[in-house]
């Protein structure tokens, strides 16, 4: 019999529980969900809105239903909706008559936002420390190539060139801001829908600040429609994910054009490539691809759902329920990504040497070559105008700029001198670069340091 059967004259259809069940999929929250229930029976006890042998008869109960779920011993039948009158269902069968008493001043809205909202935080904060684990995985990687020059690009066109470093820490940076959206939204979701009830509030003399505080909230939601119907952070959770997907998918598709025979910048361990079923030669980088691909997946549960909340009038409606299966999915994908993603990158080995010849071909040195000019005093757009035909020439001459002697610089300008060679000599076109976020070798060690901080800083904090 179902616990809000009073009003109906019939049972449900079986189609009907079937719908409409979403025990399913949030059994997941138990753990939330008796934790919560604690604190609340607790509050009612202290309260003495129920009296508080009854509140400690049901925090006992609920201690015993949390390890007995722990060890699944207890079964999630659809006969029970969802998890919170599982967890009422079977306390009542335990102490009969306290059990019933729990519900006092509360109800499934409040209770459903409590849930979601307390396993969602745990959720940011554990994902926050896999991206940082990736973070630590570049910084590790950037110090072993702070002189490994290869060629960066505009257009997928060798532009300038930079060093593997350089390269690293672009991606640190992307994924500091993740961590940072990730930190900010825990800050807005620290708010305890419970107490909210159905939509108005209650009338019984509840303590949200006391429940707060035994949960762990730092604040309460300020209004009791808000608090029920509020689904913000979950939107926003989805939108970081979403971004943070986005970057290890870029990530993902550079590693896997450098791991090529185009490229062969790279070459990923055995154990994070795989084979094919026909061509022996194959070696795949399938992690970087599947990355890649659950990308999609995440942004698709972050339309889904801003679907599912659009011209949702206030307050709670069941349409609601579908934030679960969503959210769920995007976490446990970038849960299931990340790791692998990390040790990937942490095994992966760097072939110098053909990043260095990559370099050597493109004319990532022209810029270089003709702020080489603008230094001897010509202004840079007559500079760029004369290397421009420098290349011209080095291409139907088959030549590099390296290799044209100082006879044919002079043919286009008489300012070129011996110290052209050095002036375009890649690794000072990548040591002189010392701007501000540049790839020499000073400014390559201050990006570490200031991500070596950004995580240190960020270690201790949930
Ligand atoms: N299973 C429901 C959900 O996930 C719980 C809230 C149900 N509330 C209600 N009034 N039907 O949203």
């Amino acid at each position: 019999m179902k616990l809000w059967s009073g009003r109906f004259d019939k049972n449900t259809d079986q189609l009907v529980d079937e719908l409409n069940a979403s025990i399913t999929y949030d059994n997941r929250l138990f753990r939330e969900d008796i934790t919560g229930s604690m604190a609340h029976a607790s509050m009612l006890g202290k309260q003495n809105i129920i009296p508080q042998e009854e509140a400690d008869k049901i925090i006992e109960a609920l201690a015993g239903i949390l390890a007995d779920m722990e060890q699944g011993k207890i079964p999630f039948n659809i006969s029970d909706e969802d998890i919170h009158m599982c967890v009422e269902a079977e306390l009542t069968r335990r102490i009969g008559d306290s059990g019933k008493r729990l519900h006092t001043a509360r109800s499934r809205n409040d209770q459903v936002a409590l849930d979601f909202r307390m396993y969602m935080k745990n959720q940011v904060a554990e994902i926050r420390v896999l991206v940082m684990k990736l973070m630590e995985a570049l910084v590790n990687l950037s110090e072993k190539n702070m002189d490994t020059i290869m060629p960066a690009y505009t257009h997928l066109q060798r532009a300038q060139p930079t060093t593997f470093a350089h390269y690293m820490m672009a991606y640190a940076n992307m994924l500091k801001r993740d961590v940072l959206r990730l930190e900010d939204c825990l800050i807005r979701m620290d708010e305890l829908p419970l107490g909210s009830g159905a939509l108005t509030g209650t009338t019984y003399p509840i303590d949200r600040q006391y429940v707060a505080e035994k949960l762990g909230f730092a604040r309460v939601c300020e209004n009791s429609l808000d608090g029920v119907s509020d689904r913000d952070y979950a939107i926003e959770i989805l939108s970081d994910l979403s971004i943070l997907m986005m970057h290890l998918s870029r990530f993902s598709e550079e590693i896997i054009m450098w791991c090529s025979w185009e490229f062969k910048f790279i070459e990923l361990d055995d154990a994070y490539s795989t084979g094919s079923s026909i061509m022996p030669q194959k070696k795949n980088p399938d992690i970087a691809e599947l990355v890649r691909g659950k990308t999609g997946r995440v942004y698709g549960s972050l339309m889904g759902f801003l679907t599912v909340m659009k011209a949702l009038p206030l307050a709670y409606n069941k349409d609601m329920q579908e934030d679960k299966e969503q959210v769920f999915d995007a976490v446990d994908t970038v849960k299931a990504c990340l790791p692998v993603f990390t040790a990937m990158v942490e095994t992966m080995s760097v072939n110098k040497t053909n990043m260095r010849n990559a370099a050597a071909r493109g004319f990532i040195n022209a810029t270089d070559c003709a702020d080489y000019m603008v230094k001897k005093g010509l202004p840079f757009r007559d500079a760029y105008t004369i290397v421009g035909r420098l290349v011209n020439y080095c291409i139907s001459s088959e030549k590099t700029l390296e290799n044209l002697s100082l006879e044919e610089y002079k043919s286009f300008s008489p300012m070129f001198e011996e110290d052209v060679y050095n002036a375009i000599d890649l690794e000072t076109c990548v040591n002189m670069r010392r701007s501000q976020g540049g790839p020499a070798y000073e400014s390559v060690s201050a990006q570490v340091a200031s991500i070596k901080k950004f995580l240190e800083d960020n270690a201790n904090e949930a």
